[in-house]
C-alpha cells in the first residue's frame, strides 16, 4: 500500500474528445501530452508529501533551480497498455520503479517507494483513460515519470527539494518507418559512460551527451549511433536509448553483459526470460565490435536487434564504420528471430497471450 495521500484536482478545460481520437489516430513520439500531471514533493524533513494530480502544464521554476545548472535528474520510460476488453495495463512497472530508486541512489536523489510510484502511475492513468489509445495499431500511452533537483541554490550538493513527477503521451511507432531495419554508425570518436561512471543510471546527462554523435550520424545518413566501451574502445555498449542483442547462427542470442555503464534495459531483461521460452539460448556476455562485423561477414550472426520501452525491438540492417559497412537485414527487412521475439513481447503487452511471468500490472 502506498503511503502517499494523492489528491486529484481535474482540469477545467479538457482536451475536446474529437481532438482526442484525432492525436489518438496518429499520436507519433512524444509530441502531444494528455490532460494531467503527477507532481509530488520532497524535502529532507517532510519526506515525499503534496501529491497531486492537476491540470497539464507548465511548471515555473527559479532560475537558479539545481537541476538547471547540474543535472540532477533521472527518468523513467514505461507504457499503458489497452487490452481487447477496455482494460489498462502496464507491463514490468515494478522493474522500472526500482531502476528509478537505483538511479536515485546513484545521483544523490531520494528513493521514492516502489508502491508509492506505482500508485502515482495508477492516478494519471485512471484519470486520463481516454488516451490510451485502442489495442489496434500496437499504439499505447508513454508514461514518462522523471524526478528532479528543485531547489533554488547554485551550491554543489544534493538538492533539499526534490520534485517527482509523471506526464503521459499517447504513442506510435517510435521510428516513423515502423520496423523496418536501421542503420547504425559507430561513434568512434565518442564514449558513453564509463566504468564507475554514470551509465547505468537512467539519467538526463546520458541522453544530451548521446547528441553530438547522434547528429553526425544523421547527418551521415544513418538512423542510430552504437557506443563502444570507454576503455578500449572495443566492446558493443548500447545505442544511447536502446539496448542490443545478436542472434547467431545456431539460435543463440547474446546481449551484451552488464558492467556499470549499460542502462539495465527492462526490455533487455524481459527478453532473456521470453527467448529462453522460444527455445533460444541467451547469452549475456562482452561482444566486440569486430565479432559483430566479422560474424555478419560470415553468417554467424543472422539477425541483430534493438530493444528498449519507446523502440520495442527494432532491427538493426547496416552498421557502419571506417573499416567498411556489413548489412544483417534480410534484404532490407527484419529478420524472423526478430520478429518472432517482438510478436512474444507486443503479445504479451496487449493481453494476446498468456502472461506466465506475472509481468502484467492492471492499472484501471
Ligand atoms: C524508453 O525506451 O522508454 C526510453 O527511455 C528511451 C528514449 C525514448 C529516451
Amino acid at each position: 500500500m502506498s503511503a502517499l495521500d494523492i489528491s486529484v484536482t481535474p482540469n477545467e478545460d479538457p482536451t475536446p474528445d474529437a481532438r482526442v481520437a484525432e492525436i489518438l489516430a496518429d499520436p507519433g513520439f512524444g509530441v502531444s501530452f494528455t490532460d494531467h500531471m503527477v507532481t509530488v514533493e520532497w524535502t529532507p524533513e517532510q519526506g515525499w508529501h503534496d501529491a497531486r494530480v492537476t491540470a497539464y502544464g507548465p511548471i515555473s521554476l527559479d532560475p537558479a533551480t539545481a537541476v538547471l545548472h547540474y543535472a540532477q535528474e533521472i527518468f523513467e520510460g514505461m507504457k499503458a497498455y489497452r487490452h481487447e476488453d477496455g482494460s489498462i495495463w502496464s507491463f514490468r512497472p515494478d522493474a522500472n520503479g526500482e531502476r528509478l530508486r537505483r538511479s536515485a541512489r546513484r545521483l544523490a536523489l531520494p528513493e521514492l517507494p516502489v508502491e508509492d510510484f506505482l500508485a502515482t502511475i495508477t492516478a494519471l492513468v485512471e484519470v486520463d483513460q481516454r488516451w490510451v489509445p485502442d489495442a489496434a495499431g500496437e499504439k499505447s500511452l508513454y508514461l514518462r515519470p522523471f524526478m528532479f533537483a528543485s531547489e533554488a541554490f547554485l551550491g554543489v550538493r544534493p538538492s533539499k527539494h526534490v520534485t517527482f513527477m509523471v506526464i503521459a503521451s499517447p504513442a506510435g511507432a517510435y521510428f516513423a518507418r515502423g520496423v523496418k531495419p536501421v542503420s547504425i554508425m559507430v561513434s568512434e570518436d565518442y564514449t558513453r559512460a564509463a566504468v564507475g561512471g554514470l551509465g547505468a543510471a537512467k539519467t538526463g546527462g546520458n541522453y544530451a551527451s548521446s547528441l553530438a554523435p547522434q547528429s553526425e550520424a544523421i547527418a551521415r545518413g544513418f538512423d542510430q549511433v552504437v557506443f563502444l566501451d570507454a576503455i578500449e574502445r572495443r566492446y558493443v555498449e548500447e545505442l544511447g536509448g536502446m539496448n542490443l542483442y545478436f542472434v547467431h547462427d545456431d539460435g543463440t542470442i547474446v546481449t551484451p553483459e552488464l558492467t556499470g555503464t549499460i542502462l539495465e534495459g527492462v526490455t533487455r531483461a524481459s527478453i532473456i526470460d521470453l527467448a529462453g521460452t522460444l527455445g533460444h539460448k541467451v547469452e549475456e556476455r562482452r561482444v566486440t565490435i569486430d565479432e559483430w562485423r566479422d560474424g555478419v561477414t560470415s553468417g554467424r550472426i543472422t539477425e541483430v536487434f534493438a530493444c528498449g520501452t519507446a523502440a520495442v525491438v527494432t532491427p538493426v540492417g547496416v552498421l557502419s564504420s571506417r573499416a567498411g559497412e556489413v548489412d544483417s537485414s534480410h534484404d532490407g527487412e527484419a529478420g524472423p528471430v526478430t520478429l518472432a521475439i517482438r510478436q512474444a513481447l507486443v503479445d504479451l503487452q496487449y493481453g494476446r497471450a498468456e502472461d506466465t511471468f506475472g509481468w502484467m500490472h492492471r492499472l484501471v
